[in-house]
């Protein structure tokens, strides 16, 4: 470990000059001379009086550098039986004309613009486009319903929405804009004008307020890149908090920048001209970071999927574009090899496909279980690499770092933490947990570049979910712990928060939309193991007094209103209704007890993912009218 001891070291030892080192790697129009300031919440801040444009650095930069003609990205979408190439060049070219057009509808630096698109080259475009006129982007996960788009909608209050006519789900087609046009009835915010893609597998009939795609584009000048500040915020990207509001997380531009450019090499071991692959969606932050802006800092070429892991056509699909498209570095969820491995147990697909070009698997969203990663480990000739992170932190917080020093892995454990991050673990008191004793998994400040700098437009939110717990540190939200070797084991969430097939969601959001049924008295949202998705969610529901109708039929009615408020991608399908909560003497709901009751911490229900808790355990332990009292009594 001695190059990576060294490197860590002297980025906790001495920050500023480690990070302006780094910073000397992009290119600026001012390069930055205060490289880290505090805010008044103490936060860290980088480069705030660097001027760039990541539009510029990402493909301006590299037309001008000799790179115009190689590929910017390939976009594979089996699901339209489609396939593009696109240049540096050229996608610079769509990029400066579509923030033209953007530009032509209003749009200036500091403005919001939604974005929600499922996985298509115009997606990155608007991305891009918004990032060279200094427009703040939110994309929205295509899986989420009107009313989570008209949250996103009044918080960001965007000058202007783009979207795509439509989506695919494997041979489905999902109109998106009556989704929208859905979410912008139910929002108090009233965009100015919403730009549609019409897509050829339904194309959408338009209304006052929207302007076709291609037309404006047609009509429009391109746009040249606009300075920023390196503070000033690149996109806000909603992710689940433990209430119903998601927290809108604000990402900066000249740090998530250098540090972006820093993960390419150190963990990802790219160099440019090589391909990247990451299976994941616009929607998210591994999207945001490692298919648009991460590969075409670094002057890779990105892969595009539109498509599944799985049924399009078959579970080989990844190994194809993973041969098809020579990539060196492959990242996605565990949840879709779970997947893959459900379809083809033993890998015969993969034998179909020249696979050399592959150096390395690197995985995260959840858990990496010590299963999936020995299937994987042995299938593969390359190195299987978990790493963890957060929406918050925009890049990763602790890795193999296979570029910089490879270390021998450990199955169930992210590795160390990656230079930047003072990675802790706490106690309750506050105090520093011995090796191998689990705790609350903290950073100490200063955070690296390219993490969160607040949420937008709520401070105090920033302050009480993040910085309040234990001063001087950011709270990770997940509990762990490092072993004799200072590797690091995430264990879970502490909070309310779980992680339905790699896919971040509330049960406190799901609670309120369950809890808002006339019928409903009390309930209780806990995820329980999945052998596929690592979690999904389990309503528990106590009916109103005098409730005369059947079971089953409020079951269905919760888990349609969750679908028609969330959306599919809760994944919210499974409703028992209950005698009872566990409750403490004054009445609140034991929700602690509950993960643990569906864990297997309380009555020995199975915890593994092998080996999944059954509905019907929580079920029975439920019923136990003990175990509220049980619980008190150790408590007091
Ligand atoms: N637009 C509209 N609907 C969507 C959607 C989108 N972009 N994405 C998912 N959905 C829908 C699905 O069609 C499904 O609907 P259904 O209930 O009608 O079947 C529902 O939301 C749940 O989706 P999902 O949990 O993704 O289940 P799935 O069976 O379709 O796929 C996996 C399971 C494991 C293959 C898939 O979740 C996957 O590939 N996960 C990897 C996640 C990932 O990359 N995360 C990023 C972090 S690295
Ligand atoms: P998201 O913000 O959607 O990326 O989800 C972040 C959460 O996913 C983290 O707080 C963890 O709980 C979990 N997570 C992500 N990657 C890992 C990993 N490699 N190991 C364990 N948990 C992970």
């Amino acid at each position: 470990m001695t190059t990576y001891k060294t490197e860590f070291q002297h980025s906790i030892d001495h920050p500023e000059s480690f990070w302006a080192e780094q910073a000397r790697r992009i290119p600026w129009f001012t390069p930055p001379t205060t490289i880290l300031e505090y805010d008044e919440q103490r936060h860290a801040r980088w480069f705030v009086d660097g001027e760039l444009n990541i539009c510029h650095a990402a493909l301006d930069h590299h037309v001008e550098q000799g790179r115009g003609e190689q590929p910017a990205l390939f976009w594979d979408s089996p699901v339209t039986a489609s396939k593009r190439t696109l240049t540096y060049r050229e996608l610079r070219d769509d990029v400066a004309r579509f923030a033209g057009a953007l530009k032509g509808l209003g749009v200036e630096k500091g403005d919001r613009v939604v974005i929600y698109m499922p996985m298509v080259p115009e997606a990155l475009m608007a991305m891009y486009a918004c990032a060279r006129l200094g427009a703040v982007h939110s994309v929205v996960f295509g899986g989420f319903a009107p009313h989570e788009l008209a949250v996103r909608i009044d918080d960001a209050k965007p000058k202007v929405v783009v979207a795509a006519s439509c989506g695919i789900e494997v041979d489905r087609v999902i109109p998106y804009k009556p989704i929208l046009d859905d979410a912008i009835a139910q929002s108090a915010h009233q965009p100015d004008a919403c730009v549609i893609l019409q897509r050829e597998q339904q194309p959408a009939p338009l209304g006052e307020r929207d302007h076709d795609w291609a037309t404006l584009v047609t009509e429009a000048e391109p746009a040249e890149c606009v300075p920023v500040k390196g503070s000033d915020p690149l996109y806000v990207l909603y992710t689940s908090g433990t209430t119903g509001k998601p927290k809108g997380v604000v990402r900066d531009t000249g740090g998530y920048a250098v540090a972006l450019h820093y993960s390419m090499e150190t963990i990802y071991d790219v160099a440019p001209g090589e391909v990247f692959f990451s299976a994941s969606d616009v929607g998210w932050v591994v999207g945001h970071s490692y298919i648009v802006y991460a590969p075409l800092l670094r002057g890779c070429t990105t892969v595009v999927y539109e498509g599944k892991p799985v049924k399009t056509p078959d579970a080989g699909a990844f190994w194809r574009l993973i041969s098809e498209y020579r990539v060196k570095s492959f990242f996605t969820a565990p949840t879709a090899f779970r997947a893959i491995k459900k379809e083809d147990p033993d890998g015969k697909l993969l034998a179909q496909y020249d696979v050399s070009c592959l150096k390395a698997l690197f995985l995260a969203g959840e858990r990496l279980d010590p299963p999936t990663f020995h299937w994987l480990d042995d299938l593969l000739d390359v190195p299987v690499i978990d790493h963890w992170w957060q929406t918050e932190t925009g890049w990763p917080i602790a890795a193999n770092l296979h570029g910089l020093e490879p270390m021998p892995t450990k199955a169930g454990s992210a590795t160390v933490p990656v230079p930047g991050f003072d990675v802790q673990i706490l106690d309750r008191e506050g105090e520093r947990a011995e090796a191998m004793e689990q705790g609350s998994v903290v950073i100490k400040q200063p955070l690296p570049p390219g993490c969160l700098t607040g949420i937008w437009g709520d401070p105090q939110r920033f302050h009480s979910a993040y910085m309040a717990a234990f001063p001087g540190y950011y709270l990770t939200g997940d509990g762990g712990y490092f072993d004799e070797d200072g590797y690091l084991f995430i264990m879970g969430r502490t909070d309310d928060v779980i992680n339905i097939a790699g896919h971040r969601l509330s049960t406190g959001e799901m609670e309120e939309v369950v809890g808002a049924h006339p019928a409903v008295a009390e309930c209780a949202v806990i995820g329980i193991h999945d052998a596929l998705k690592g979690q999904v969610p389990v309503g528990l529901v106590i009916p109103k007094d005098g409730f005369e109708g059947r079971e089953a039929d409020l079951e269905s009615e919760l888990i349609a209103l969750v679908r028609e408020k969330i959306g599919p991608i809760a994944c919210f399908k499974q409703v028992l209704v209950v005698d009872r909560l566990p409750k403490t003497r004054s009445g609140k709901i034991l929700r602690k007890l509950l993960r643990n009751i569906a864990d297997g911490k309380e009555y020995g229900v199975p915890s593994t993912i092998d080996d999944p808790a059954s509905l019907q355990d929580v079920h029975e332990a439920m019923k136990d009218r003990s175990v509220g009292a049980a619980h008190e009594a150790r408590q007091v």
